[in-house]
């Protein structure tokens, strides 16, 4: 089955799916991104990420292209005709196709919409639930302002590559005082010896995740203990546990930092909790 893609306007086949080369997200990634997970053919937590996708637009002054309602019909329709049943539903938006010129373009500009979707490997997240994760650390060396999802990635990917290259799966930043920011694709989780759970507050220097709202609110549910603030490198290789979280991945339990165990090396029964409990807490729709 080819796969389809949803591109200002229309339907098309991924292969024939294009964009304008003038298009500001091709030009100078100019535009927004939310990735939502998608669950038995229906959207998880579709409320809360297109409230986030609105800030981010609005951050930018870039234009919401249409009413939320019709936003969430194309992403329904996208998911239907890739039949998704367990997978991701991606949507971007640019602000539009203009001549080049680093100022916003004239008003009325129309931003570009561009949505796919597509099924996951679900034995293989699965796998990774059950053994853990490897992540290792870079330095923090992104702008003031990740609390924007731009589709502006260039130290996410690179943070990225690094930890492929080092057989990890994700990269966690650590900031110029030692303390741990997020992941490049994901928020960062530990759990310390005395049981507390700790994850940095949200402000401009994290992207605060969907996934981490909903885990918040399974925490209160099962009356752990929670602390909002940074924690150290040091702070993570002396936790109980640690795991990281993003609408694709869910929680997935962290084993191994920079190539030192994290607890006994093996995924932790919080994340372990949290994981199997997420989705009591989100919404489908
Ligand atoms: N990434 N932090 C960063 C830098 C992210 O890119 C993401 C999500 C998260 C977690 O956010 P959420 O729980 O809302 O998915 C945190 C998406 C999945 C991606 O880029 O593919």
């Amino acid at each position: 089955m080819s796969r389809i893609a949803y591109v200002n306007g229309r339907y098309r086949p991924l292969a024939e799916a294009a964009v304008n080369i003038e298009d500001r997200g091709y030009q100078f990634s100019d535009g927004v991104y939310e990735v939502c997970e998608v669950r038995g053919g229906r959207l998880i937590d579709e409320r809360r990420h297109m409230e986030r996708l609105a800030r981010s637009l609005s951050e930018l002054r870039i234009a919401m292209p249409m009413s939320r309602a019709a936003l969430g019909v194309i992403l329904r329709e996208t998911v239907r005709r890739n039949r998704v049943r367990w997978g991701i539903v991606y949507v971007q938006i640019t602000r539009g196709v203009a001549r080049r010129d680093h100022a916003f373009p004239a008003p009325g500009t129309a931003p570009g919409v561009v949505v796919t979707a597509r099924n996951l490997d679900l034995a293989n997240a699965e796998r990774l639930a059950a053994e853990g994760v490897a992540v290792v650390t870079v330095p923090d060396n992104r702008w003031e302002r990740v609390d924007i999802k731009s589709v502006s990635l260039l130290p996410n990917v690179l943070a990225k590559q690094a930890a492929r290259e080092q057989g990890a799966r994700e990269a966690w930043f650590v900031d110029r005082d030692g303390r741990v920011t997020e992941g490049s694709s994901s928020n960062a989780w530990i759990v310390t010896r005395d049981g507390k759970v700790v994850t940095r507050h949200a402000d401009h220097g994290i992207l605060k995740g969907i996934t981490r709202t909903v885990v918040l609110d399974v925490l209160a549910a099962q009356g752990l203990a929670l602390e909002e603030r940074p924690f150290t490198l040091a702070e993570a290789h002396a936790a109980r546990e640690a795991f990281i979280t993003s609408a694709s991945q869910i929680v997935l339990p962290v084993v191994k930092i920079d190539g030192r165990p994290v607890g006994n090396g093996a995924p932790g029964l919080v994340a372990t909790a949290l994981r199997r409990d997420f989705h009591r807490h989100a919404e489908a729709t």
